[in-house]
């Protein structure tokens, strides 16, 4: 049976038959807006490498939610970006730091929001790696405690959501037992399960002031060739007690995705993190590609591989766009 009694492009004719036979959909509800939440006051500041991203202190978050809401944008992930930072990321701990003060605060202005918050200390430690340090190495076992304990200071602050996203071995088993030890047995956990040591990430240290100090990140976040360990990532935290599981980045892990879609019933959640919205936003500023289109495409395509839900910086952007084209 083929041409000429097959014609696949008898289905393509008209966009009316193009959607009725859509095999993948995309809408505001499966995208999560990522805020960078910074100290102090009336702050609204230009992130260089990530073109119409910004650094907001919490009195000036309003219109920005006011405007994701207005696009059906109802669920953020919040990175905080404390005063001063130390040796052992102290501020992570502190319930009157950016992020506790921006849960609280959009959690009584905007109840009907989803607010997720990012559980790692890199943002706070002046070394920059996402664990404590002993000599040079970055120490697991003791990094946990701390992790738990921001964890539970999100919490209490009204997360609906934490984010463990340091890669510390065991640290979705000390966050649950934490938080469940202490009332917070509804709060979700989600997991950054399967995150791998990308050149990806660079616009976002520069957003965030964080890069490493020294070093790398390859002794805990995962090898970009692997994909078995993909599995036995996904396999502990489910394990442990993750709701949800994330792999970052997202376009060029596509293939873990949809593994992991395929091997698990847990809902995944995808990354396209900093590096992949600068590389589209920096195209499509010199003319070279059409932003919109290629961040639709690629979105679609996270869509397809199987996450449920993305985390984008374009988020708002595609909301808008999705809405004109209904
Ligand atoms: C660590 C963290 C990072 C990102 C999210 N959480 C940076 C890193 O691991 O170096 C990257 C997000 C992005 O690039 O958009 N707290």
């Amino acid at each position: 049976m083929s041409f000429p009694t097959e014609r696949p492009r008898r289905l393509r004719q008209r966009d009316p038959i193009r959607a009725l036979v859509r095999e993948t959909s995309l809408s505001p509800s499966h995208l999560i807006l990522p805020l960078f939440i910074t100290f102090g006051k009336g702050k609204k500041e230009v992130i260089r490498s990530m073109p119409d991203v910004f650094r907001h202190s919490v009195d000036m978050l309003s219109p920005v939610i006011e405007e994701a809401l207005s696009v059906g944008i109802r669920s953020l992930m919040l990175f905080g970006i404390p005063e001063s930072k130390d040796e052992q990321g102290t501020q992570a701990l502190n319930p009157e730091g950016p992020v506790p003060q921006a849960v609280h605060f959009l959690k009584e202005r905007f109840p009907e929001l989803v607010i997720m918050t990012d559980i790692c200390i890199d943002e706070y430690t002046s070394h920059g790696h996402c664990g404590f340090l002993k000599g040079d190495r970055i120490d697991n076992d003791s990094t946990l405690d701390c992790l738990a304990r921001m964890a539970l200071v999100h919490a209490e602050a009204g997360a609906d959501v934490v984010a463990p996203s340091d890669m510390m071995d065991g640290r979705v088993g000390a966050i649950r037992h934490l938080l469940d030890s202490k009332g917070w047995t509804d709060t979700l956990i989600l997991s950054y399960a399967v995150k791998y040591a990308s050149a990806f990430y660079g616009p976002f240290r520069d957003a965030m002031m964080s890069g490493p100090q020294f070093g790398d990140r390859s002794s805990y976040q995962m090898d970009p060739a692997n994909r078995l360990e993909a599995f036995r990532e996904a396999e502990m935290d489910i394990e442990e007690g993750a709701d949800i599981l994330m792999v970052k980045p997202a376009l060029p892990y596509l293939d873990i995705i949809r593994d992991l879609r395929e091997r698990y019933d847990i809902p995944l959640c995808a990354y396209q993190v900093s590096g992949e919205y600068a590389t589209l936003m920096s195209a499509g500023l010199q003319g070279w590609i059409d932003t919109d289109r290629a961040f639709m495409e690629s979105l679609l395509s996270i869509r397809r591989a199987g996450a449920s839900m993305i985390i984008t910086y374009f988020a708002q952007r595609a909301a808008r766009l999705l809405s004109l084209n209904r």
